[in-house]
Parts: C-alpha cells; sequence; structure tokens
C-alpha cells in the first residue's frame, strides 16, 4: 500500500497508538451513540409502525456490530449487490493483514466501520437517507453559536473593511496565514486558539501573542510557500481555481465558508469548489445537507441578528448563486483506501484535482490517507509521505490538520523533535489535537 518498504500503516494492535485506544475506547461509545440515537427518533410518535419496526431491527444490528468490537471478533462480509466499492471492502478484509477488529489496520478497519454502518441504513426501506449524526452535528454547532458571531464579526471589520485598500506584500501575507489559520485550527478540539483579527491589528500582525502562540504549534508550517506559489508568475491568473476537500461540518466548514469567502473577496481565487462525503461519516464530516442546514442556520433569527454574520451570510449566499462557490462530492471520499491508491481506484478524479491551482485538505482523516496513515519517521518530508499522489505533475495539494493520529511528518530537525516531545512527552503531540501541520507540496 505505502511504496517504501521500511513503512507500513499503523494497526489497532500496535501499543499505546491512537489506533489502539480509538478501536478499544473511542468505537464502542460511537456505535452506542448511534444506538441511542435511532431509539431516539424510534419514540416518536408520529413515526409509522412500518418505520418503527424497520427503526428496532436497526438497533439491533448495531449492537450486534458494538460486540463485535468489545469482543474483538473478526470483520464481517458487507452485502456487497456487485458495488465495487463494497467488493474492495470484501476483498480487504478478508486478507491476511486483517485478522480482528482490535489486530488490523487502522484506517481500512475504522473506514469499514462507517461503511458497515451506511449499508445497515441503505440496505432498509425507510430509514436509507436517515443521518445518525445529524443531531450531534446540529447542535454541536449551535452551542458554538457565540463563536460563530464574534468570526463574522472579526472577518467583517478587516476583510471586508480592507477591500478597498491597497495592503502591502507583508500585510497581504499576515492576513492571508491569519485567514487560513482560522480554517486550520476549526480543526481543533480546542477551540480557545482562535485569532482575534481587527483593523488595527492588522498594522503589528506579527507581534500579536495569540498569532505568536498558536503559530508554534504548528509543527511543518509551509504556509509562507503557499503564498509564494500563490504569487508566483505562473499562477498570478485572476481565474485560479481552488478546492477545499471538506472535513468536518458545524463550526469547523463554518470557518472554512470564512476562508473561501476571503479568498475570493480578496481576489486569491476565482472559484471555489467544496468537496463533500456523500454519506454520514466519521460522525462529524459535511455533507451536502449539512452545508445547505448550516446557511440556513445562519439566516436563522438567533444568528441572523447580528451584523457579522449577516453580512457575511449575504457574501457567501452571492458567492453560491454566481457559481464562484460551488459544492462536488465523489464516492472515492468515502472509501477505505488512502489517496496512495486515487491513481488506481479514482483517476478521474485525481486528474480533476491535477487541473487546479490548489486543493485544500482539511482535517486529520484526510492526512491519515494523504500519508497512507503511516509509521513515517516523523523527519520524511510531506512529500515522501504522499507517494504516488507526487508521481506525475499537476497536484498542489495544502493539508491543514490538527494532530489526533499517530502519523505526523513534514518535522525539520532531530532538535525540533526533542522539543516538541519534552513539550508533550510520548509523542502527545502527535495525537493531543493541540498541534497541527499546514503542509504544502507541489508536484513538478
Ligand atoms: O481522534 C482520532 C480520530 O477520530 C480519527 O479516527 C480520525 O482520523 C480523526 O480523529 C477524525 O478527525 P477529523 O475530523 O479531523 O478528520
Ligand atoms: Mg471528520
Amino acid at each position: 500500500m505505502i511504496a517504501n518498504p521500511h513503512v507500513r500503516p499503523v494497526r489497532t494492535s500496535d501499543p499505546g497508538t491512537m489506533a489502539e485506544e480509538t478501536a478499544r475506547v473511542r468505537w464502542p461509545r460511537i456505535v452506542q451513540d448511534m444506538i441511542d440515537d435511532v431509539e431516539q427518533t424510534v419514540q416518536d410518535q408520529a413515526l409509522s409502525s412500518s418505520m418503527k419496526e424497520e427503526g428496532i431491527a436497526i438497533v439491533q444490528k448495531l449492537k450486534t456490530l458494538k460486540s463485535d468490537i468489545i469482543e474483538d471478533k473478526s470483520l464481517t462480509k458487507l452485502p456487497d449487490h456487485e458495488d465495487p466499492d463494497l467488493q474492495w471492502f470484501n476483498k480487504h478484509i478478508m486478507s491476511p493483514d486483517t485478522n480482528t477488529w482490535r489486530d488490523a489496520p487502522w484506517l481500512l478497519a475504522e473506514c469499514y466501520m462507517y461503511r458497515h454502518v451506511q449499508s445497515i441504513f441503505s440496505d432498509s426501506s425507510f430509514w436509507a437517507r436517515y443521518d445518525v449524526f445529524q443531531r450531534q452535528k446540529e447542535s454541536t454547532f449551535l452551542n458554538s453559536k457565540t463563536a460563530v458571531q464574534e468570526l463574522a464579526l472579526q472577518y467583517t471589520d478587516t476583510v471586508q473593511d480592507l477591500r478597498d485598500l491597497s495592503l502591502s506584500t507583508d500585510q497581504q501575507f499576515s492576513l492571508f496565514s491569519e485567514m487560513t489559520q482560522v480554517a486550520l485550527w476549526g480543526n481543533a478540539t480546542d477551540l480557545s486558539l482562535l485569532t482575534h483579527l481587527s483593523l488595527e491589528e492588522l498594522q503589528s500582525l506579527q507581534e500579536r501573542e495569540t498569532i505568536r502562540q498558536s503559530e508554534q504549534k504548528i509543527v511543518d508550517n509551509d504556509l509562507p510557500e503557499v503564498w509564494s506559489y500563490l504569487n508566483s508568475a505562473t499562477y498570478t491568473s485572476s481565474d485560479r481555481k481552488v478546492d477545499i476537500i471538506l472535513d468536518n461540518s458545524g463550526f469547523e466548514l463554518f470557518t472554512d465558508l470564512v476562508l473561501a469567502t476571503y479568498l475570493l473577496d480578496r481576489k486569491i481565487a476565482k472559484q471555489i469548489r467544496l468537496h463533500v462525503k456523500d454519506f454520514p461519516w466519521f460522525v462529524s464530516d459535511a455533507m451536502r445537507s449539512d452545508v445547505e442546514w448550516l446557511l440556513k442556520a445562519l439566516r436563522s433569527d438567533d444568528l441572523s441578528d447580528h451584523t457579522g454574520t449577516g453580512v457575511l451570510c449575504s457574501r457567501l449566499e452571492d458567492f453560491f448563486a454566481s457559481g464562484e462557490l460551488d459544492i462536488a462530492s465523489h464516492w472515492f471520499w468515502t472509501t477505505g483506501s488512502s489517496y496512495h491508491e486515487m491513481q488506481e481506484r479514482a483517476p478521474d478524479l485525481l486528474a480533476d484535482l491535477r487541473g487546479r491551482d490548489l486543493v485544500i485538505f482539511k482535517g486529520d482523516l484526510h492526512y491519515r490517507k494523504l500519508t497512507g496513515d503511516g509509521l513515517w519517521p516523523h523527519l520524511t518530508s510531506f512529500k515522501e509521505a504522499l507517494g504516488s499522489l507526487m508521481d506525475r505533475p499537476g497536484l498542489r495539494l495544502l493539508s491543514l490538520r490538527t494532530n489526533k493520529a499517530d502519523v505526523c511528518v513534514g518535522l525539520e530537525s532531530e532538535e525540533q523533535l526533542d522539543d516538541l516531545e519534552k513539550a508533550c512527552p510520548n509523542e502527545g503531540w502527535v495525537r493531543n489535537g493541540k498541534y497541527a501541520v499546514a503542509s504544502f507540496a507541489q508536484a513538478t
């Protein structure tokens, strides 16, 4: 799977890893949350009796899945209905590499779990389009109301006000770095690192404590390279096309929309596509319906009475109406493959992405897939860990990810590694979500 023979994907049996903890502790909890959600919906008086009956059967299947995980059984074949993706899963879970839930490649077993759940729902008559995570996604976003309003106001106070001003090169870069970091830390579990923008502060942006502190936690920060690429002779065209391969809905999606609005407002991009998932995935990942829901929520009485939110929302609606902002999806985003297999499994998608000027991958799971979820030495370059994605020219890729798994590459020196280990021993900095990467690579 990974071209380098010395590197293998992390397994759920690797002691002390996030993989091991996730399989042992987190998956049973996540499946229990799904059971609770379906049971709550089944209680609904208005539900037809056939739907209730089917809901109860779904709960039983989810309970079996949960006990299989807890009892560390083998992964069971999915009813494939000739679907090539399900056949791919069935082939891989039967390989000698995959033994039981707690002795399997982490990436494969985790994606299989969400695909399995999707099969349970999609094989039903009444629950086929049910989003078992919808309640969680919506309530989490509504709980972040204050942060949403603050960020919207900061955005309108700065970027909008700055629209007609000509900024120095340094100021332009500072603004770019700031807006990109808003989207980066939107992927964090701890949102306290969110920075505060103001017109005055922009003048002395580099000195600002919050920026300095959060920047120190970006263990591979290629934003200066991205900026110089965007300003390089080849790509100063006014019709730059940027893709954002989205991760989570709710607050993170909101920060991604802020970044997209900034890129369009400042004419850094002419067109932006947001890639969503086709079905519920890794609890909080964004689907088309989540983007639509978020736009409605921003317009709701609860949020839109607020100046910043209203202005931002109008900008977003204009961009969607003109096609400058658009939503895309592809079946490959919800498979168990790492992106080292994109050329083989989804050549159309890869060719499409190669035609874009910049592709931004959000979040931890995309990073794991980009790097094959491999146990690379941390000093490996990001480009090397991308493997075959870099084989042919075209792809210009930025990964914005807070570190929540076992893989992390792109560190500069042993000294940097030692410092991180001192601050956060036993690779805590790779897993605890307090550190991040903004890693850039170009295939030339
Ligand atoms: O915390 C680990 C984890 O749940 C992984 O399973 C997964 O890679 C990641 O978090 C999901 O995070 P994100 O939404 O950033 O992709
Ligand atoms: Mg996610």
